[in-house]
């Protein structure tokens, strides 16, 4: 280990432990998914790290890892790190609804059972996915301080108490998807690297909360402090072994326009929030992916540059599908915001037996596109494109004004099978207000690390003629 220790940098090589192995990673350590936090564990151990994010305790990262091994630790060095370590991160974890099915336990990342998703417009909270990217942190509601400052505001402070009665309260009805829900349609093409999401990393839900631009005027930001250029940098009260926060911004001026619905959220769908889903104020960032909605708000900063966080710089973008690990150029590509129009069929599920019904069968799923563009029209085939036919679209958000629907819509319909078949592929696809609609193929979409998933989903059904 003394060795090990040697090598700290990328000028002396960089080595470190897992188990009993050592391995001389240098030349992974540019193409890490993780970014630099690979680092932290340089000329040491790996394993405290890697019990925190346990997403690298898969059999497709272990592989990687062996090719980069040198040597083993001696037998009896093995562990010496833990010596002295009692505390487990991950101790202090809620208790999760057993329906959710997890891509990864530690941190905590699941998504409830695609059938239930269309059968309820309002996703249920303790069905509604989870994406945590560190352990839950226990916060004091008694305690807690949102903390607002930065570029052209003064310092603010703001208990719960303040937030919930010095501000208006608004609800909002809005989706929230991860940028790799439908990731395990791209890897079924060519393998990426990520937690392998089915398509159920989504949900909908009316969110209460203080909206964003009072809460920036209240400290102080107007005039020419609000012009354009800037970001609002959001930070959680997670954070990583160096005490670094999750983080991710958004542009200022979308910050501020009332008309984008941002709001610091402390219930969900009439509840407060749960620890999973950010207890006690989360930012709901409408029509925008996931990673930017920060759960576990701890501060708010203007800034003149978007955060530095390594999910808002070195992940959460897209690539072209020739893009690979010795190639890609992080800084190269905008980090995503709004999100491409997508839809999935929710019920029956790959190798379900459907019932034929003069010639037709049964479907419905979700649909929903980003920016607050309303999903228009609903397609499904089950003769590869033939013939399209419309589906039902069976729950929506009626009243939202144009450019802000914010919610998804849920359908259902009937669709022709071919005669005398046995079995059928049922496609969907949709198109939004700006009459976007998704791209047919998986393959010409596919980006390394498994986001924006959105070709035509397609599900595989053996037919039982009644
Ligand atoms: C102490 C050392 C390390 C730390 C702290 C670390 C941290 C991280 C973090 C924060 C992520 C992003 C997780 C997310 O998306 O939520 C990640 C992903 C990843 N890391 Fe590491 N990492 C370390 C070492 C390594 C090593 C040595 C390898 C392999 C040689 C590796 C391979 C990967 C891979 C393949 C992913 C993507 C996993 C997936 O999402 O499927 N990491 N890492």
């Amino acid at each position: 280990m003394d060795e090990v220790a040697q090598h700290g940098d990328m000028k002396r090589r960089v080595w470190l432990t897992y188990n009993q192995g050592v391995y001389d990673i240098t030349d992974f350590v540019k193409k890490h998914p993780g970014g630099s936090a690979i680092m932290m564990g340089a000329g040491g151990s790996a394993d405290p790290f890697w019990d925190l994010y346990a997403v690298h305790k898969e059999e497709h990262v272990l592989k990687l890892l062996e090719q980069y091994r040198i040597g083993n630790v001696r037998p009896d060095e093995v562990g010496s790190h833990r010596a002295g370590m009692t505390d487990d991160p991950w101790a202090a974890e809620p208790r999760r609804h057993p329906a959710l099915r997890p891509s990864a336990r530690t941190p905590f990342n699941a998504e409830p059972p695609p059938a239930l998703l269309a059968d309820n417009f309002l996703t249920p909270n303790d069905l509604f996915y989870v994406r945590n990217h560190l352990p839950v942190p226990t916060v004091e509601p008694a305690t807690y301080e949102l903390e607002v400052d930065g570029l052209g505001v003064r310092g603010l402070s703001l208990s719960l108490d303040q937030l919930k009665k010095n501000f208006k309260p608004v609800t909002v009805t809005a989706t929230i998807m991860c940028a790799g829900n439908r990731r395990s349609e791209m890897s079924a093409v060519k393998a990426v690297r990520g937690l392998s999401w089915g398509h159920a990393a989504v949900g909908n839900a009316t969110w209460t909360g203080a909206r964003l631009s009072d809460v920036l005027r209240a400290a102080g930001l107007e005039g020419d402090a609000a012009a354009p250029g800037r970001h609002v940098c959001f930070e959680g009260l997670d954070t990583d072994p160096s005490n670094t926060p999750y983080g991710a911004s958004v542009p200022l001026e979308v910050a501020t326009d009332p008309r984008r619905d941002i709001i610091l959220a402390y219930e969900m769908n009439g509840q407060p929030l749960s620890r999973d889903h950010g207890f006690p104020v989360r930012a709901i960032v409408p029509g925008v992916v996931g990673a930017r909605n920060v759960k576990w708000l701890g501060r708010i900063s203007v800034s003149a540059e978007e955060s530095t966080s390594h999910w808002q710089r070195s992940d959460y973008k897209g690539f072209n599908p020739s893009v690979d690990w010795d190639t890609v150029d992080f800084s190269k590509a905008p980090a995503i915001q709004e999100l491409p129009v997508n839809s999935a069929i929710c019920w029956p599920a790959s190798g379900d037996t459907v019932k034929v019904k003069d010639g037709t069968v049964a479907l419905k799923g979700y649909a929903w596109s980003g920016g607050g563009r309303r999903v228009v029209r609903v397609d499904v085939s089950a003769d590869g494109g033939a013939t399209w036919h419309e589906a039902c679209l069976t729950a929506t958000e009626p009243t939202a004004p144009a450019g802000r629907c914010w919610s998804w819509c849920l359908w259902s319909g009937r669709v022709p099978v071919p005669a005398g078949a046995q079995t059928a592929q049922l496609w969907v696809k949709a198109t939004d207000a700006s009459y976007n609609t998704q791209p047919e193929s998986v393959k010409n979409i596919w980006n390394l690390r498994g986001v924006l998933s959105n070709a035509y989903h397609r599900v595989d059904v053996k037919l039982k003629r009644v």
